[in-house]
């Protein structure tokens, strides 16, 4: 997979140079080309940003040097359409929530393009135009505002890239993650809780479970607490369950965390 970057801050992403990703460069599963917009910037302080039309707080990062990137990061020379499997994804906290499954869909695509914008935004029009050339995302990483699309694409990539082949090493099968959309026994669940050596440490045990061999036993103490987990950090992913989710050890773990459980479920 190739990556192209454009944002005012190149040193942000250093840290794609580190751990998984880092190895998955040098190994040549990931290409990362990270780009400085002010190299398309021609006035002699390398403006890239100017104040809003209609007034407002703030600056807006003006079209000529992005339009310009974006035509050399996507090879604007004819056929002015980009080959398929390339998206340009424009992190913004007014786009679509990123999810798992769309690192998922990145995760088959060729080539992505992150259009970092720092301010208040980028001029829409130069989204408008890169639409008429190439798929085009606008995503938000969650309700919270950041000060620039950088930290937002890093996470973003970290999420796509260790969905490639090879990028983990032998660990067990993405299918099971959090949000993973597998259909195994903890679809739709939150991670439980986790344990290694030593067996006691400052006076906790490891639970008497986890040492006992019987996996079937271990299986079910790993839903109740992935159950109990979601239930209290994430009620609207326990909400999201299909139905037919739940069995009855299942309800009754619920119940006893206090979560309500529907009584046409609890009939059963
Ligand atoms: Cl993608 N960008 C910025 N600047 N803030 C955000 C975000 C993105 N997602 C949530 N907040």
């Amino acid at each position: 997979m190739r990556i192209d970057i454009i944002t005012i801050f190149p040193e942000y992403f250093s840290p794609l140079r580190v751990s998984l990703l880092g190895k998955a460069a040098e190994r040549g599963i990931i290409e990362f080309s990270v780009h400085d917009l002010r190299a398309w910037a021609h006035d002699v302080h390398r403006t890239v940003d100017d104040s809003p039309f209609g007034g407002g707080p703030g600056m807006v990062m003006t079209p000529g040097p992005w339009g310009e990137a974006l035509d050399a990061v996507l090879g604007a020379s004819s056929p002015r359409v980009v080959p398929p499997g390339t998206r340009l994804v424009v992190p913004t906290p007014s786009g679509i929530p990123f999810r798992q499954e769309t690192a998922a869909t990145y995760s088959r695509l060729g080539h992505l393009v992150f259009a970092c914008g720092r301010y208040e935004g980028i001029d829409t029009r130069v989204i408008d135009d890169a639409k008429a050339r190439v798929p085009v995302d606008e995503v938000s990483i969650g309700d919270y505002v950041l000060s620039g699309g950088e930290p937002a694409a890093l996470a973003i990539i970290d999420a796509v890239c260790r969905l490639l082949p090879c990028v983990l090493g032998n660990e067990a099968s993405t299918a099971d993650d959090s949000f993973g959309g597998g259909t195994g026994p903890m679809a739709g669940l939150l991670e439980g809780p986790l344990f290694t050596r030593p067996r006691v440490w400052r006076g906790r045990e490891v639970p008497a479970v986890l040492l006992s061999g019987d996996h079937v036993a271990i299986a079910r103490w790993r839903r109740d607490e992935a159950l109990r987990r979601t239930a209290a950090s994430r009620p609207d992913l326990v909400a999201a369950l299909p139905a037919g989710a739940l069995d009855e050890r299942d309800r009754q773990v619920l119940g006893e965390g206090g979560f309500p459980v529907s009584g046409e479920d609890m009939a059963h």
